[in-house]
């Protein structure tokens, strides 16, 4: 059975995909620090596959117990989703986020050339499209132009590292995964986006208003040159996500390639807090504020790439996620 080395593999997007990997009949092992997530979320996906990936508590910086690892196993590859993910935390922390991102998969790199597991997949983000003309981004758009912070940097650094990394050893096969927006979680609702502190992103916002524990969520402008003048994102459901990531998996090629996973559509953050209104039947009081610094008006991806070369596409809707998410809420109250 191939073998394959998960980081992050607690985390929200790392979780869903150990879940698709078990499915798809890969045997896992998952290295996280829980720095923001919980090892309960080992037993929750043995629940929902019926399977028990292997756990190390371990932090990457830790290079020889890095190394004890490929050690003792023959990875088939590597899906690198560990991180510092907040965008803003890395701006007063922007020490910890370079040292801890870039080092990590510098340590990851080596232990693969080491120790020969050639097959690396990296969690890479649409931020790295920084500032375009157009929001539509493409794979061969020009890369790390106006972003705005710490996290972001981090993310275009590490691509820029994988390809030279590439280029000096044509071994290896190497895919870097742009994701856009993604929300929701296992329908199951047994695992799902729990961030530590206060959240950033629009979903774990629009949960804590729907637990009460924020009054109101803040819109971050209405002025934007969209239709409803908010922002508008392409919000793809993280098993969509997850699932990409078996597609980009099976088709691994020598080199780097570069897949963008979304949806190819974008939807404005108003439409997003009325679906959830609708699906759930419970207000989510707003107030429209002055937008947020950094922020774009609309971005989504164009798709074609990874649909024509992976055979993926994205089959769940922002409605699906949001009742998915709301069974998530019942079980997480
Ligand atoms: C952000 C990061 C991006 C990161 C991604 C991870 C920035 C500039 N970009 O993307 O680097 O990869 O998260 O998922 O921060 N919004 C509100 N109120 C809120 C929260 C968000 O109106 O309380 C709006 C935003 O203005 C935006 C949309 O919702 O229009 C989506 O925001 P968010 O979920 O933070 O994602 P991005 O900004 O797209």
């Amino acid at each position: 059975m191939k073998k394959i080395l998960v980081t992050g593999g607690t985390g929200f997007i790392g979780s869903h995909t150990v879940v698709e990997l078990l499915n798809a009949g890969y045997d896992v092992d998952i290295i996280d620090n829980l720095c923001n997530s919980k090892a309960s979320v080992i037993d929750k996906i043995s629940e929902i596959t019926g399977k028990k990936p292997t756990f190390y508590q371990q932090d990457l910086l830790n290079q020889p117990a890095l190394d004890q690892l490929f050690q003792t196993n023959k990875y088939y590859a590597v899906m690198h989703f560990a991180g510092l993910k907040s965008v803003s935390e890395s701006q007063v922390k922007p020490y910890e986020y370079h040292h801890n991102n870039i080092v990590s998969t510098l340590n990851i790199i080596k232990c693969m050339l080491e120790h020969k597991v050639n097959r690396l997949i990296f969690s890479s983000s649409a931020t790295v499209y920084g500032t375009q003309d157009s929001p539509e981004c493409f794979e061969s758009m020009v890369t790390g132009q106006g972003i705005t912070n710490p996290y972001g940097r981090t993310k275009y650094f590490i691509e820029e590292i994988l390809k030279d990394v590439s280029a000096g050893h044509p071994e290896l096969s190497i895919t870097l995964l742009r994701y856009f927006n993604p929300i929701g979680n296992h329908p199951s609702g047994l695992i799902g986006e729990d961030p530590n502190g206060i959240p950033n992103n629009i979903m774990p916002v629009i949960i804590r208003v729907a637990q009460g524990k924020i009054a109101k969520l803040k819109v971050f402008g209405n002025d934007y040159d969209t239709p409803d003048g908010t922002g508008q994102r392409d919000f793809i459901h993280v098993v969509d996500l997850a699932k990409g990531h078996i597609a980009a998996l099976k088709h691994m090629q020598k080199g780097v390639n570069i897949y963008n996973l979304g949806t190819g559509t974008a939807n404005s953050v108003l439409e997003l807090i009325y679906s959830f209104e609708r699906i759930s039947g419970q207000k989510i009081p707003y107030e429209i504020v002055d937008r947020r610094p950094g922020d774009l008006g609309a971005v989504w991806a164009n798709s074609a790439k990874a649909n024509a070369e992976l055979g993926w596409r994205t089959q769940l809707t922002i409605e699906d996620a949001i009742t998915d998410t709301l069974q998530y809420l019942k079980l997480h109250q």
